[in-house]
């Protein structure tokens, strides 16, 4: 099994409302805004990048990774072509027509592509985009499919008493997750997460939302698995934010943790939102 190396590079979520998600985007999270044909937005920031799309709130019309280089991506896109995945176009408009789109077992679509672009020429408070998290009422089959056909590897489960998954943190790369899928009592948009680097930015980014008259929603917390330091706040369709500090790092040989599912995973420090 060929193991995938990626960044998470944009989300494309779709609203009723772009240009108040723009706006908000703009504001809250330091990116500049461009209006689509479609009636939507490209915002982007230092290290940070969104689309927004028209569409029904809370749900996301793809997310994209990012590979190390053209030939990686070309040599993924056999790869794939080969498992009998079916390759679409990418919607992205940030990625060349080297860019393809695979969908997942929920129905989550992927768009893997190569952007050499210097993703540090806008100015602002650090924060790049890092991960997504899922709901879902299918975890073994997204499980298999990030596994076994994308090529992630799972750095930490989350089991409930009986022993059944409850969530899953997987990475593609020496950052603990790029992507965590939660059981949900429905497939869902969970949260997307910006990772700011120390614990002195999550201040920082708490003062600056403060000025903007921007509650946070949950934290500041300690994640269990992947010992991160966060708050979350919501964007105005109410999708969750995450703003993280100090996410593990871990080595490729590193063996798969196994957690309780418990408040006390979720948020070593106080409450937590359990999915399921
Ligand atoms: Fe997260």
């Amino acid at each position: 099994m060929s193991k995938l190396t990626a960044r998470l590079d944009h989300l494309g979520v779709n609203t009723p409302s772009p240009d108040s998600q723009a706006s908000f985007y703009a504001s809250a999270m330091q990116m500049r805004t461009t209006p689509l044909d479609d009636g939507g937005f490209m915002c982007e920031g230092r290290e940070r990048r969104m689309v927004f799309t028209p569409g029904q709130a809370n749900t996301l019309r793809y997310f994209a990774l990012q590979l190390p280089s053209a030939q990686d991506l070309k040599t993924l896109r056999q790869r794939i072509a080969a498992a009998g995945v079916a390759i679409q176009p990418s919607p992205s408009p940030f990625f060349d027509e080297s860019a393809f789109l695979v969908v997942d077992p929920d129905g989550n679509r992927i768009v893997l592509g190569y952007d050499p672009q210097d993703r540090l020429r806008d100015a602002g408070l650090p924060a790049r985009l890092q991960h997504v998290a899922f709901g879902t009422t299918g975890i073994d089959a997204m499980l298999a499919f990030y596994q076994n056909v994308l090529g992630l590897r799972v750095s930490d489960n989350v089991y409930a008493d009986d022993n059944s998954l409850r969530s899953c943190f997987l990475r593609a790369g020496t950052e603990h997750h790029i992507i965590a899928i939660f059981v949900a009592p429905k497939n869902s948009f969970d949260h997307h997460c910006y990772e700011a680097g120390d614990w002195d930015l999550i201040r920082d980014w708490a003062d600056y939302l403060s000025t903007h008259d921007i509650p946070l929603d949950w934290g500041p917390g300690r994640h269990g698995p992947g010992n991160n330091l966060f708050f979350m706040i919501r964007d105005p369709d109410r999708n969750w934010l995450e703003i993280s500090a100090e996410l593990e790092v871990v080595n490729e040989d590193r063996p798969t943790g196994s957690w309780v599912h418990q408040e006390k995973t979720l948020n070593s420090w106080g409450k937590a939102y359990l999915r399921s």
